[in-house]
C-alpha cells in the first residue's frame, strides 16, 4: 500500500543558483500555506486544496518548512572537542583533536560517537552530510551503520594519514588501501551510502599515499574526494616547504589525480587566480566554513572571486573547528565573513549553498536539497521566529527576503520542529 503523508506549511527552496547579492531572485519558490505531498518516501507535489481521506495529513500552518540542510563538511569525532581555546589550526590539531580522534579506534566508542552525531545533526535540521571520521575503519563502519539506521544519505571514508601525526594514529599506504577497498566494495553504493576517499590534507599524507588514493578515485566510479586545502597560512608553507615542485597546495591534490567534479575541499582561503581556474575546470568544489575560518582565526573566503570563476562553493560547520552544528547560525555568520569583504550575500544564495548547490556539487540534485518532485522527502520544519526578539522583528517584515534574512540571521536548532529522513519523521522537538 502507498504510504502517503501531506504536510501543511509555508514551502520554500531555490530552484537555481540565485547569484552571491541578487535579492530579487526568480530562482526562489515560495508556496505559502500549501500542502507538500509526499508518497513512499518521495515529493510527489504539492497543492493548495486539502488532500483527500488517502492522506495522512499534519497541519503545520504559519511554519516554514525547507530541504534539509546539507552539512558538505563536518569531523564526527570532534564533537568532544568542540570550543577548545587558544589555537590555530596547526597548534590546535596536535593539542586536542589527535588526542580525541585516538578514542575511535574502539568500536564501541565509535558506535556511540557516530549516534551521537546522527542524532544531533537531525536535532539541527541537517539531513545529509560528507563526514570525517578517523583513520581507524571501526569509525567508517560505525557512521554507515548508523546512517543506515538513519535512512541518511551519507558521505565519507576512512581517513588517510601516513605521516605527521602520532604513531596511534599513522596507517601505511598497503594497509590504508586494503581498507579503502574492503569498506568501498561493503558500503559504496548501498542504500543511501556513497564512499570519498579522504586524506586529510596534504602534509599528513605521503605522495605515495596521495596517489593510492587518486588511483582509487579513478577506480570506483562514484566515489568523492573530500579533503582541506589552503585553510591557514602557516598550513599553507608547510604543504609549499613538502610538496616544492607543485605550483601551489591545491596543485598537489592535482597532481595526484584527487580533483574532479566530485573532489569536495574544505576551505580555500588561501588560493590564487591559477587555482580558482583548476577547480573551475575541474568541477571541484570548496566547501565553506565560516564559523571554523572565524574561530581558529583562518581567514576569510573570498566568495565573490571563486563565483566569479564559475566555483561551486557549499556551505558546511566543519565542527569542532566550526562552533556549531547549525546550518541556519552557519548561514548567518557566512554572511558576515562576506560584510567584512564588502559582499551582501543574500539569504537565498546562503540558503542555496546549503541545499540545492550543495546537492549539485555532490551531484545528487534529483535526490536531495530541495522540494522538487521526485526527490527524496528529506525535510525541516522550522518556526520563522524563536523567542520575544525574533517573534517581534518577523512580524515587521514587510517582504520575503527581510522575513527569511531574518529567520538565519537570529535563528538556530531552537526554532527546529521536525525532521524527516525519506518521509518518515526521525526528530520532533520534545
Ligand atoms: N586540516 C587538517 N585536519 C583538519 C581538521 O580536523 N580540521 C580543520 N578545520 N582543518 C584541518
Ligand atoms: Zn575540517
Amino acid at each position: 500500500m502507498t504510504n502517503r503523508l501531506a504536510l501543511r506549511a509555508d514551502l520554500l527552496d531555490i530552484t537555481a543558483d540565485p547569484g552571491l547579492s541578487s535579492v530579487d531572485a526568480p530562482s526562489v519558490r515560495f508556496d505559502p500555506d500549501c500542502w507538500l505531498l509526499v508518497e513512499d518516501g518521495r515529493i510527489a507535489g504539492r497543492t493548495r486544496e486539502t488532500p483527500g481521506d488517502d492522506w495522512d495529513k499534519r497541519d503545520f500552518s504559519g511554519r516554514l518548512l525547507l530541504p534539509g540542510f546539507i552539512d558538505t563538511h563536518v569531523h564526527c569525532p570532534q564533537l568532544d572537542v568542540i570550543a577548545s581555546h587558544g589555537e590555530a589550526l596547526l597548534p590546535w590539531l596536535e593539542r586536542y583533536v589527535f588526542p580525541a580522534e585516538r578514542r575511535f579506534e574502539e568500536a564501541v566508542a565509535a558506535r556511540e560517537g557516530a549516534d551521537r552525531f546522527l542524532d544531533l545533526l537531525l536535532a539541527h535540521g541537517t539531513t545529509s552530510a560528507v563526514v570525517f571520521p578517523t583513520v581507524h575503519k571501526v569509525s567508517v563502519e560505525a557512521l554507515f551503520q548508523a546512517a543506515a539506521g538513519h535512512g541518511m544519505r551519507l558521505i565519507t571514508g576512512k581517513v588517510l594519514m601516513d605521516r605527521h601525526v602520532p604513531d596511534y594514529l599513522s596507517d601505511d599506504v598497503v594497509s590504508a588501501r586494503a581498507d579503502c577497498i574492503e569498506l568501498i566494495e561493503r558500503w559504496h553504493g548501498r542504500g543511501r551510502a556513497a564512499y570519498a576517499l579522504t586524506p586529510r590534507f596534504a602534509p599528513t599524507s605521503t605522495p605515495a599515499q596521495l596517489s593510492m588514493a587518486g588511483e582509487l578515485l579513478s577506480r570506483y566510479p562514484g566515489t568523492y574526494m573530500h579533503t582541506h586545502v589552503a585553510e591557514n597560512r602557516d598550513e599553507v608553507g608547510w604543504v609549499a616547504s613538502l610538496f616544492p615542485e607543485a605550483r601551489s597546495y591545491l596543485d598537489v591534490y592535482a597532481s595526484h589525480g584527487l580533483l574532479n567534479e566530485r573532489s569536495m575541499l574544505a576551505h580555500g582561503i588561501w588560493l590564487d587566480d591559477a587555482d580558482r581556474a583548476l577547480l573551475a575546470d575541474s568541477g571541484a568544489q570548496v566547501a565553506h566554513c565560516p564559523t571554523s575560518n572565524l574561530f581558529l582565526g583562518s581567514g576569510l573566503l573570498d566568495w565573490a572571486r571563486l563565483q566569479a570563476a564559475g566555483v561551486g562553493v557549499s556551505l558546511a560547520t566543519d565542527v569542532g573547528a566550526g562552533t556549531t552544528l547549525s546550518m541556519v547560525r552557519t548561514l548567518a555568520e557566512a554572511y558576515k565573513v562576506q560584510a567584512l569583504q564588502g559582499v551582501k550575500l543574500t539569504a537565498w544564495k546562503a540558503l542555496y549553498a546549503a541545499t540545492r548547490g550543495a546537492a549539485r556539487a555532490l551531484q545528487l540534485e534529483s535526490e536531495i536539497g530541495s522540494l522538487d518532485v521526485g526527490a527524496t522527502a528529506d525535510l525541516a520544519l522550522w518556526d520563522w521566529a524563536h523567542g520575544p526578539l525574533a517573534q517581534h522583528r518577523d512580524r515587521l517584515a514587510r517582504e520575503l527576503h527581510e522575513r527569511v534574512f531574518a529567520w538565519m540571521t537570529l535563528g538556530d536548532e531552537r526554532n527546529l520542529v521536525s525532521a524527516w529522513v525519506a518521509g518518515t519523521e526521525r526528530w520532533r522537538r520534545a
